[in-house]
């Protein structure tokens, strides 16, 4: 039927049925918000590029997800900025190491709030590389051994989940393996499995102290040019066991959310990132456009697109209203 039988119009004209016919509603459940942990204690250091977040030693970090659960956060995803770094990383799977301790913590004081642990090195080796370093380049296989190992190490404390987001390949099966062999059967992994290398990460560097102090990350980080290759990467991660794939950043690439949703059956994740979270951010400062209205549309399209799951800064400020 076309015009004037059919009229689009006809509901849209009241709330009441604009609500009832709405496609896509964003939730809680869809949520997780990323947090920064570092040594210390009372430490609270604002980034200056992500307004609204903070580096927080551990003790601040429990108060921080105290708040946050009780506004209606259920998971948080961290991130660690280690009192010293090496070479390999190696800081990063030590039982003292700075998010193990902040998993102990979260664990022992908010027991039902989810904690997942991003695993990579770059916050943890002097040279920013998300990996060992041979002949001036990440070597992959070498690099497996950091990530299954600071794994293990996470669910020995207690993690909930492990979100690999190195892009070596071979990582998800080398970290299944790892954590079978330590009895971690139930122990989920979200794979950040088409990651791109791209500029949308430039404030989470500074949040992270992990910007590469030499080269970029194009040599495994994906060219942001590609789709095909994002399904390649989404069926090996899949095959390696991954339980759920991730699509990173999210807003430029909303075209590849959809086809990870039409070509596989399997939960997905996208992380709506640093830098499109600080745009929002600074545009609303400028008082250029509505924030709260523009963060509702953003997360919406990021669920229409496909994703199950949302890892945004902006979690904090949007749960209240859900
Ligand atoms: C670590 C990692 C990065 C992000 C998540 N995990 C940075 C990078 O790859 O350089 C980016 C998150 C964000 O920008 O919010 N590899």
């Amino acid at each position: 039927m076309s015009f004037p039988i059919t009229r689009l119009r006809r509901l849209r004209h009241t709330p009441v049925l604009r609500n009832l016919v709405r496609e896509t509603i964003l939730t809680r459940d869809d949520l997780v918000m990323p947090l920064f942990v570092c040594p210390g204690t009372g430490v609270n250091n604002p980034i200056s590029s992500m307004p609204g977040n903070s580096q927080l030693s551990v003790d601040l970090l429990v108060e921080e997800c105290r708040r946050l659960y009780g506004i209606g956060v259920q998971a948080v995803l961290l991130f660690g900025i280690p009192e010293h770094k090496d070479e390999h990383g190696l800081v990063a799977c030590e039982h003292n190491g700075i998010v193990q301790q902040a998993t102990r913590a979260l664990k022992k004081a908010l027991p039902d709030l989810y904690v997942i642990a991003d695993i990579c090195n770059c916050e943890y080796t002097t040279h920013g590389h998300c990996g060992t370093i041979v002949d001036g380049d990440v070597d992959n296989d070498l690099t497996l051994l950091t990530l299954a190992k600071q794994s293990v190490s996470l669910a020995q404390e207690g993690i909930d989940m492990v979100a690999p987001s190195d892009m070596m390949d071979g990582r998800v099966g080398a970290i299944r393996h790892a954590l079978d062999d330590y009895g971690f059967y139930n122990l989920p992994i979200m794979a950040y499995s088409a990651k791109y290398a791209s500029g949308f990460y430039g404030p989470f560097r500074e949040a992270a102290e992990s910007a590469p102090k030499f080269g970029n990350r194009a040599t495994y980080q994906m060219d942001p040019a590609n789709s095909n290759e994002a399904l390649r990467e989404v069926a090996l991660d899949i095959e390696e066991g991954a339980d759920i794939v991730m699509v990173k950043p999210a807003l430029s690439y909303l075209d590849i959310i959809q086809r990870v949703k039409t070509n596989f059956n399997i939960p997905i994740a996208a992380y709506n990132v640093s830098g499109e979270y600080s745009m929002v951010k600074a545009a609303a400062a400028n008082g250029w456009i509505d924030e709260k209205r523009l963060v509702r549309e953003i997360l919406t399209s990021i669920k229409r697109a496909g994703s199950d799951i949302i890892l945004s800064y902006h979690t904090q400020d949007i749960v209240k209203e859900l």
